[in-house]
């Protein structure tokens, strides 16, 4: 038995395969979840993308939002504080969510975790008024991420929005990309980062609403960050 086969538990096979090291090996869930260590990954970038990120949630306190899938450091927490609203969490790591748990006990009664596989979710349509996605995409195969468009598409109501914080389309200017061994180190450790690079999400996501009778109202409102490395997308849906 490879050793990541002892980590499909219910996980999907990519994320077992290369990712257990991140987020499901117990002491990686320990080390990662250190503010340091994952502002270091983001490239020291951590504060200022949670705060265009949480600048553009809704605060309206009768607003159901879905954050799509867990993050380190003090991203939920933050959330919970700055929106008032019911918030919904799932992922497919149950250590994933348990994090998360631990770290939202003083919003308990309006945070819901569920245990759930992105790619195909247990909410009803149109069942939240804002979905938020940060950095997941850029981890999921591109099967997988089009799945994750269509369940995205599906359970945001009309009138909602949704938020993705990612990676920008191919940084071909930026200094880091330009250093071919960084750009071949990140794309070993982030495997799909490469093929996201260049997806055009717009065009994924107003695809996938498409399918479902809906539409975006006008363009993305996209801010970038770190000299283009990455981007905050703001998509607002038409209310029909
Ligand atoms: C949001 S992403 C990346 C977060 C980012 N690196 C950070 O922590 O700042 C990582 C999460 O996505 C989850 N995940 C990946 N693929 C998933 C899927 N198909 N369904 C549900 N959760 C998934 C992982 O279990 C992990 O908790």
């Amino acid at each position: 038995m490879r050793l990541y086969q002892k980590f499909l538990d219910g996980v999907p096979e990519y994320l077992a395969r290369y990712y257990w090291w991140a987020y499901l090996w117990r002491g990686s869930i320990w080390f990662f979840d250190h503010q340091p260590v994952i502002n270091t990954i983001l490239f020291g970038q951590y504060g200022k993308l949670l705060k265009k990120t949480l600048a553009q949630a809704e605060r309206n306190p009768a607003a159901k939002i879905l954050q799509l899938t867990c993050v380190y450091g003090k991203f939920t927490p933050s959330l919970l504080s700055c929106t008032g609203g019911e918030m919904h969490l799932c992922d497919a790591a149950s250590g994933q969510l348990q994090l998360a748990w631990r770290k939202t006990r003083h919003a308990a009664e309006r945070c819901h975790f569920a245990r759930m596989n992105a790619e195909s979710l247990g909410y009803r349509n149109d069942a939240f008024d804002q979905v938020i996605v940060f950095f997941l995409f850029h981890e999921m195969p591109a099967g997988a991420r089009h799945n994750a468009y269509a369940e995205i598409a599906r359970v945001v109501r009309p009138g909602g929005s949704v938020l993705i914080t990612e990676y920008a389309a191919a940084p071909l200017r930026h200094w880091l990309y330009r250093i071919a061994p960084f750009r071949w180190l990140l794309g070993r450790l982030e495997p799909f980062l490469p093929n996201f690079w260049q997806e055009d999400v717009a065009a994924k996501l107003s695809g996938a609403l498409k399918k479902n009778d809906k539409a975006l109202a006008g363009e993305p409102g996209i801010e970038h960050c770190f000299a283009g490395f990455y981007r905050i997308m703001q998509f607002n849906l038409a209310t029909h």
